[in-house]
């Protein structure tokens, strides 16, 4: 497939979502910018764009394999994916297998408490307000989703969680947790999309504990780079 990007449509904190001559479909390109806190805090994971792009696509074919749909098309280049042009659902959906993070804090949950089923929470996905948590009638009230569409989502969010897990053991980590986005397409069909990553996942060894994601920019941990290049040994991409 011969895709160019033609106007830039939009630049998130990690990514540049580019429109090509197609209107099906889009180019994204992955940045080494990191933030966190909400964009309170900026710094470069250098090199973090090609492993979140990477990553991202692997983690879509296999997800495709098991019979997930999602937006991934075709890597172009170590930085650049087209994907399938979809309206984001403003929703951020978490999966959480241990306590860690958010989770942790709010319900006093020392980090890596085993969840005894996989936890699902809901986002709004808003900078200016946080992206506070919302539940079923606040998604239905404010019009974020349809009943048929959020049960859509969490179905497919405990899928991708089932692979995922089962995947990642098989390369000696345990998922704790992980943030996914859905969209629409335009014959409105919902479908996986955003990114993969070890900016969206939290993953520790499953021997040691150590800490292969952005929690180590985060909290200011240092060796960052080496956890991202480690996460990409591990899946086999280099
Ligand atoms: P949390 O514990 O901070 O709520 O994060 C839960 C998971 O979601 C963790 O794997 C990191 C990911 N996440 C994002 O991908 N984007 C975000 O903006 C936030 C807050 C978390």
């Amino acid at each position: 497939m011969f895709m160019q990007k033609t106007e830039l449509l939009y630049e998130g904190k990690a990514k540049k979502v580019y429109a090509t001559e197609d209107p099906e479909y889009c180019i994204v390109s992955y940045k080494d910018d990191a933030t966190a806190f909400n964009g309170l805090k900026k710094g470069t994971i250098v090199g973090k764009g090609v492993v979140n792009n990477r990553m991202s696509n692997f983690m879509f074919k296999l997800l495709e394999q098991k019979g997930i749909k999602t937006h991934f098309v075709e890597e172009l280049n170590e930085r650049d994916t087209v994907v399938r042009k979809v309206s984001i659902v403003p929703l951020e959906v978490i999966v959480r297998n241990k306590a860690a993070g958010s989770l942790s804090k709010r319900l006093g949950l020392e980090e890596g408490t085993p969840m005894r089923v996989p936890v699902l929470e809901f986002c709004y996905k808003n900078d200016d307000l946080g992206d506070p948590m919302v539940n079923n009638y606040h998604i239905l009230a404010a019009g974020f989703a349809t009943q048929e569409e959020i049960d859509k989502i969490a179905s497919m969010s405990l899928a991708v969680n089932k692979t995922m897990i089962e995947f990642f053991k098989s390369v000696n980590v345990d998922l704790i947790d992980f943030k996914l986005e859905f969209g629409k397409t335009s014959d409105g069909e919902i479908i996986l999309a955003d990114e993969i990553s070890p900016d969206t996942c939290r993953f520790w060894d499953i021997h040691t504990g150590e800490k292969l994601d952005k929690d180590r920019f985060r909290r200011d941990m240092g060796g960052v780079e080496e956890a991202y290049a480690e996460m990409m040994k591990r899946i086999g991409l280099n």
